[in-house]
């Protein structure tokens, strides 16, 4: 095989952005790059939960042998009501089957390898702008995707007219890309009775969500952030849901998630598990076992559990004042920061031109993604007010 072919892939911009930031002296810098939650002091800890699970484990794990590669079956099962509801979960029964994957990723990629099995370049619609992995993921794995607009980017707002014109364009059993909350990497998603009319599209149409949820528990709450992928579940005969809890439960290296799959009838359920194992067995034949068993020892004791709901309801509270100090700052040069205390999660995508990013970076010590996408979370109380004046004095200099 001709390997010296091969032409060198560009960097990936994001870890680029990281190296630039650890090599700037400058005490003042700001990462407001890759997508971790941080502290105040700017740390990306264990969570506490975490480190008494993993203390756990050490002492009572008896054996590291194979599991298999659905991987960890009581770690799926843990998480079905955390993610369902108890009520759904139970009223979906056999409907609902699911795996354990490598990270929201794996769970993103094998749920393509499902749909394209069953359905060759089949049809995936991706309201863009999205995290940017989604597209080669579901490339990769062999759908073809269909991008379409859902945000504004001038009134950064959700867009629902752009959003129904779209789907009501597809075509019965297309499958759409949906996040379940906290919207990567806008912040911005669809308010309930937006929501609602999305469904009723969905369902009149016969489409097939596929519900991306990365970040269960760090807009609201746990219970507000799984309200519409419950609602969309309850409403559709088939669905797929790809769930990370690397940001929940603070596991990111780990890799956990979970794919689960919601079919007409429980035998569809249980060919489609059948297909998803293979799957897995053909790719990396088993997830790794430490992180699903961390979170499988935090869901099944109510101590524990208590405690690392507690640190996630902290982690959102946190999020949710720096919006809101970032809202208060209103109208920056050309950027109103407003709609910023209305969007949730760890990130906020700023209408911002390339050089304004770029003295940002370079005058300012300001880092962030090159869409002008930003982790909240990355920014302390004390450095909301550097980062508006920082962003005021970029957008003077670049117009100068
Ligand atoms: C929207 C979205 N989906 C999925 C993922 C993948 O998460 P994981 O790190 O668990 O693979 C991410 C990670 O950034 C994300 O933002």
């Amino acid at each position: 095989m001709p390997l010296d072919s091969l032409t060198q892939q560009p960097p990936d911009g994001l870890l680029a952005l990281m190296s630039q930031y650890a090599a700037d002296p400058r005490r003042t810098k700001l990462d407001l790059g890759v997508g971790v939650y941080r502290t105040e002091a700017g740390a990306t800890p264990v969570m506490a939960a975490v480190k008494l699970a993993e203390q756990r484990l050490v002492d009572i794990q008896g054996s590291k042998s194979y599991l298999g590669p659905e991987g960890d079956v009581e770690f799926v099962r843990a998480l079905q009501p955390v993610v369902f509801g108890a009520a759904l979960t139970a009223e979906l029964g056999g409907r609902l089957t699911g795996l354990q994957t490598v990270g929201g990723t794996g769970a993103l990629r094998l749920a393509a390898d499902l749909i394209a099995a069953a359905s060759p370049g089949h049809r995936l619609w991706l309201g863009t702008p999205s995290w940017p992995n989604h597209a080669p993921v579901f490339a990769g794995g062999g759908l073809h995707v269909r991008p379409y607009r859902q945000f504004d980017a001038a009134t950064q707002r959700f867009d629902l007219e752009a959003t129904l014109v779209a789907l009501n364009q597809a075509a019965t059993g297309d499958v759409v890309l949906l996040h379940g909350c906290c919207h990567n990497p806008t912040g911005a998603d669809p308010t309930a009775a937006q929501w609602d009319q999305i469904i009723e599209v969905v369902v009149q149409r016969g489409l097939v969500p596929l519900i991306d949820i990365a970040y269960q528990g760090l807009g609201q709450d746990l219970e507000s952030d799984a309200w519409a992928l419950r609602r969309i579940v309850a409403r559709v005969p088939q669905a797929l849901v790809a769930y990370s809890c690397d940001k929940n439960f603070g596991l990111y290296r780990e890799r956990v998630g979970a794919l689960f799959v919601v079919a007409a009838r429980a035998a569809g359920a249980e060919a489609a598990l059948s297909h998803l194992a293979a799957h897995a067995r053909a790719s990396y034949s088993m997830p790794a076992d430490h992180g699903a068993a961390v979170v499988r020892t935090i869901l099944a004791d109510a101590t524990l559990r208590a405690q690392w709901s507690d640190e996630l309801r902290g982690m959102a509270a946190r999020i949710a004042s720096i919006r809101n100090g970032l809202s208060a700052l209103g109208q920056v040069g050309l950027v109103d920061l407003t709609p910023l205390s209305q969007q949730r999660g760890l990130f906020a995508l700023l209408p911002l031109a390339p050089n304004v990013i770029e003295r940002l970076r370079v005058e300012h010590g300001v880092y962030m993604a090159g869409n002008g996408r930003i982790n909240i979370a990355g920014l302390a109380q004390s450095a909301v007010a550097r980062f508006g004046d920082a962003l005021a004095a970029a957008q003077t200099a670049a117009a100068a």
